[in-house]
């Protein structure tokens, strides 16, 4: 809805008319973000003059849907109780389905979605998240991520669609639509297009290192994906933690003011990510456009304090103030919270419900790519008389769904509502079934052996390859290769399935098995799998990812920069074999 038009106009005069009676105070509080619970008391939520409250890492708001509601409608009334009643912005982490509430529908993470490449399945999931988000008290996701992953190293890779610009420009258009739809209805939400921008692009794939690519292949290859989410009215954009050519993204005024606000004509908000304010060069980043801040961990006063002595010093203009003060504003307006301020009861019905779940499956399925399949293994005949299932990821609805679920760096038990590969392949499978935890039986009267293998859950920095805080490698670890090799016996035919956040180095497992499978993460319907490998559907997965064969395709600081000619992928993007 652009300003220009009769409601835009409507919307604009309205906003005019409150900041005509806004105090610096009061202003200053619609520009702060806040966690629902340690950052702030209660009663600070209106003293405060809170613009946004945000759930992440920590104390759940409760225990039921209803509870959750309930809270943040608490919440809520205490900002409507303020002298102008400004509603909340209430938001969260919804990156592949409401994966902060243990019993909500988990989608394949985005990773998964751009193998799909399917634009009307990525509409359909992001509306199903927007209703579970609704159901659970928010109106606002922090998502899609739209980055361009240039590097296997870095541990977000699988938070985006692809490495393919145009591709993730055809996804962010759906998954912007499918999140807002009509924004003022009750099961739609504002969606987040982050982290603007270079998040996926950094020197060796570091999370909020360096980004040194050349300006026009910042032009050319990351920027169209935002292009394309603010023609389709994103509300959001999310800062990112990244610097560009020694710039911090948070302070780059060029790139969030001249190119995103006035270049791309974007008139929604821009976030801070995590604590920006004082990371990231407090006033300066104001200055450079961002608009409201994640002012949470022991920024609130930092934030509210320092930004009011620059706006009374002159560091910061009252125009920059009433500008991101009238951004945020107007979106609360395009998203009727004036007149709707508090989540559809309605909706708690929703979570969960078998026809999400039955799109979550598609999306899994849609998901996988076969890379390969010797002697046309697949599809696998369920009258055998014995299969042997192998590895932990097939008996974990945490290991399958990765970091962001249920917890922040995911889980590794199995969560409410979700269906484990296991017990898919029992479902479709006629003879005998055995569970072979970590290849420590022998059953060598079995005709197949399906090991499923791969990463554990991990999210941000945490799954940086090289990060002090871990021992990753992109190769598999050798455990799992054990399962492959205990099972590579005369007579067994041997299915790989791959979890796991990224392209790994697996070009000896892939040797070494008959049919290979790349299964992203799936999140809750990991049934859907045997679906697919028992031939009730096809595979219509592509890769999202060109493929590297062995580390020595890093030979830079991008990664396997298949840019480069003389690099040649293990298999290329766009693979994929299909029944
Ligand atoms: C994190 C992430 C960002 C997320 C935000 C709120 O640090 O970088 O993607 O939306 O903080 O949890």
């Amino acid at each position: 809805m652009n300003p220009e038009t009769n409601t835009g106009h409507i919307i604009e005069q309205k906003i005019d008319s409150l900041l005509t009676r806004m105090t610096l105070d009061e202003k200053i509080g619609q520009m702060t973000q806040v966690r629902h619970f340690d950052d702030i008391s209660e009663e600070d939520i209106a003293g405060k003059f809170i613009g946004s409250v945000i759930h992440t890492q920590g104390p759940l708001p409760g225990n039921t849907a209803e509870e959750w509601q309930a809270k943040f409608r608490y919440l809520q009334e205490k900002a409507l109780s303020t002298r102008l009643g400004i509603p909340l912005l209430f938001g969260v982490d919804a990156v592949h389905g409401q994966n902060t509430f243990e019993g909500a529908t988990i989608f394949p993470h985005n990773i998964g979605l751009g193998a799909s490449q399917n634009a009307e399945l990525v509409e359909k999931a992001a509306a199903i998240t927007a209703v579970e988000s609704q159901a659970t008290g928010f109106n606002w996701v922090f998502s899609p991520c739209i980055a361009i992953p240039y590097n296997e190293k870095w541990g977000r890779v699988y938070e985006a669609f692809s490495e393919s610009t145009e591709l993730t420009e055809k996804l962010t258009r759906a998954s912007v639509q499918g999140h807002q739809g009509n924004l003022e209805d009750s099961h739609t939400v504002m969606a987040t297009a982050k982290h603007f921008v270079g998040d996926g692009a950094t020197d060796f794939g570091e999370e909020g290192g360096e980004t040194s690519l050349a300006h026009e292949e910042v032009i050319n290859r990351l920027l169209p994906p935002y292009k394309a989410a603010v023609e389709e009215g994103v509300g959001a954009v999310m800062a990112s933690f990244n610097t560009l050519s020694g710039i911090s993204m948070h302070a780059h005024k060029e790139m969030i003011t001249d190119t995103l606000k006035i270049g791309m004509g974007f008139d929604g908000m821009v976030i801070s990510d995590w604590k920006g304010y004082s990371r990231f060069g407090e006033n300066d980043i104001i200055n450079a456009g961002v608009d409201m801040v994640m002012a949470v961990d022991g920024d609130l006063e930092v934030f509210q304090n320092g930004l009011k002595y620059a706006v009374e010093n002159g560091v910061v203009s009252q125009q920059r103030i009433d500008d991101a003060v009238r951004r945020i504003l107007r979106q609360k307006f395009r998203l009727g919270l004036f007149e709707n301020p508090l989540p559809d009861s309605t909706l708690v019905q929703k979570l969960g419900v078998s026809e999400h779940r039955e799109i979550a499956r598609q999306a899994v399925r849609e998901s996988l790519v076969l890379l390969k399949n010797q002697n046309e293994l697949l599809p696998l005949d369920a009258t055998m008389s014995k299969i042997v299932v192998v590895g932990e990821h097939a008996n974990s609805t945490g290991l399958q769904s990765g970091g962001w679920t249920v917890n922040w760096q995911g889980t590794h038990e199995n969560y409410e509502g979700a269906t484990t590969i296991l017990e898919g392949i029992k479902n479709a499978a006629k003879g005998e079934v055995i569970y072979d935890a970590n290849a420590s039986e022998k059953h060598d009267d079995a005709q197949v052996a399906i090991i499923v293998i791969g990463e554990q859950p991990y999210a941000e920095f945490f799954g940086d390859i090289g990060h002090e805080s871990n021992e990753l490698t992109l190769t598999l670890i050798e455990e799992h290769q054990r399962y492959v090799d205990h099972y590579r016996k005369p007579g067994i035919q041997i299915v790989v399935v791959l979890i796991s956040g990224r392209p790994m180095m697996v070009t000896d497992e892939i040797e070494k098995s008959d049919a290979f499978v790349a299964a992203w993460l799936p999140g809750s319907e990991g049934d859907g799998i045997a679906e697919v490998l028992f031939g009730a559907y096809g595979f219509k997965g592509k890769l999202p990812h060109s493929w590297p064969k062995s580390m020595d395709n890093f030979r830079g600081k991008y990664g396997p920069n298949f840019w480069d000619e003389s690099i040649k992928p293990l298999f290329p993007f766009g693979y994929g074999l299909e029944y």
